[in-house]
């Protein structure tokens, strides 16, 4: 029996069902997942005809990959044959075909099947008759001949791919919006305008529902009390050196997370349609990040001045593509995160390198990445083993409900518009992320619901 989602948000609290029921879990990969625009990938992964990356959108594994004619496609990864991956690695590299590892099935790059080991047979030997193929098997009729399945809608911008696996929804760019700015505001950080993936994905796998981490990105009312550990050691390590010491990299971007409340009430966020959003409208943790000697000038020179200062004043704390992916301008990088059940999420962290500009802009996202989301980070284990808490105790006796009250007086004035700006600890923003969890979980079934 399909659950029923529509009683598990109320206008400011939720039900832990949501966060802990795999009943509803495979309902949201099926009508809230399927029917997103998800980030599958970056192009600059995929530069040459035959390159691809294996991922996984609304649980489904997926390739992405380069085609010959420089398109970029997105495709199931299941050999039309007996299901098998056609690569089980991260990423790799397919001359024309892509060939099944389990019994040699071939695909052109846009999926196409291109060749059956002993299609036609075998012949006739001296002591054995010949061996049927397919001929005459009804196989030219069957699904399998068709090839690999593509993934559903892909669309583009500034190298970002995505894809949606359910038609039917707002066109691309309706449905990002202002979030296209996001993304150009971030690959024009490279004065010729290209960012490229740079030192492969850091993945953490932890025990918690996805949208404990999601609303967290939107949480800045967290940081004075979670991560008083962090900071403190931070403080600690730094001591009081002398006036005038040159603040080294490391400190520039943990000192900043011992901001008080105040910082944080004033760093103002935006609600945008389909339950994305921007934390840091006014000021983050990263905007005190220090310019660096040419790297203006030269953003001045190929963009405009104009152009130039918009980038270098976008450092927002989270700018969040609802459900799946969330970025920061300073540094360049940018959070995944790919559900695997109710209560485990691959979390991945991305940095960029933004072509022409100076090396420690990548340097500084690098860092980030490991100080602050990588598996050995002294920041995101303050997150997460909360998280890994709360998924634990929210399936346990006790309230079913989880507050999200704080400023919820002020939602019936503003209604439904859109979008909104509203206080960086307004948890606005977090009631935000479940009202289009509800209205998306109330969407019309997908085909694979439906069958039996
Ligand atoms: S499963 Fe791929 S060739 Fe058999
Ligand atoms: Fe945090």
């Amino acid at each position: 029996m399909t659950p029923d989602a529509s009683a598990l948000v109320q206008p400011a609290q939720v039900h832990r069902d949501l966060y802990t029921s795999p009943a509803i879990f495979a309902l949201e990969m099926q009508r809230l997942w399927a029917g997103s625009w998800l980030f599958v990938g970056h192009d600059s992964q995929v530069p040459a005809a035959g390159d691809f990356v294996t991922t996984d959108l609304a649980g489904q594994p997926v390739l992405m990959l380069r085609r010959e004619d420089g398109g970029i496609g997105v495709l199931h990864n299941r050999c039309a044959h007996k299901g098998a991956p056609l690569s089980t690695a991260a990423a790799g590299h397919a001359d024309r075909y892509l060939r099944c590892p389990y019994h040699g099935w071939t695909y052109r790059l846009d999926g196409r099947l291109a060749g059956i080991p002993l299609k036609s047979g075998l012949p006739a030997t001296a002591d054995q008759p010949a061996r049927a193929g397919y001929a005459g098997s009804g196989f030219e009729h069957c699904p399998a001949q068709d090839g690999l399945t593509a993934y559903g809608e892909v669309a583009s911008h500034r190298g970002f791919v995505f894809a949606r696996a359910r038609p039917g929804g707002p066109p691309f760019d309706a449905c990002l919006g202002e979030l296209l700015q996001a993304l150009d505001l971030l690959a024009d950080r490279s004065p010729q305008g290209r960012l490229r993936v740079a030192g492969g994905v850091l993945r953490t796998t932890f025990a918690a529902n996805w949208k404990i981490y999601l609303e967290n990105i939107n949480d800045a009312f967290h940081p004075v009390t979670t991560h008083a550990s962090a900071t403190e050691a931070a403080q600690g390590a730094w001591g009081t050196p002398p006036e005038g010491t040159p603040v080294p990299l490391a400190m520039r971007q943990l000192l900043p997370f011992a901001a008080g409340y105040d910082f944080f009430d004033q760093m103002g966020g935006r609600l945008l349609p389909h339950g994305c959003s921007v934390l840091g409208t006014r000021q983050s943790l990263h905007t005190a990040y220090t310019g660096l000697g040419g790297y203006a000038e030269a953003l001045q020179a190929a963009h405009g001045r104009e152009r130039a200062e918009a980038v270098l004043r976008f450092a927002p704390q989270n700018v969040v593509f609802y459900p799946s992916m969330a970025l920061k301008g300073a540094p360049q990088v940018m959070r995944v995160l790919r559900p695997l059940a109710a209560d485990r999420t691959v979390l991945e962290a991305w940095a960029f390198e933004a072509e022409g500009a100076p090396p420690e802009l990548l340097q500084s996202a690098l860092l980030y990445n490991r100080q602050v989301f990588s598996p050995l980070s002294i920041v995101a284990h303050d997150d997460l083993h909360l998280f890994e808490g709360i998924q634990r105790s929210l399936a346990a006796d006790g309230n079913p409900w989880v507050s999200l009250h704080r400023g919820a007086a002020a939602d019936a004035d503003a209604g439904a518009v859109l979008p909104r700006d509203v206080s960086g600890i307004d948890e606005a923003l977090l009631r935000h992320q479940y009202q289009a969890w509800a209205e998306k979980m109330a969407g019309p079934a997908t085909g694979a619901e439906a069958s039996p």
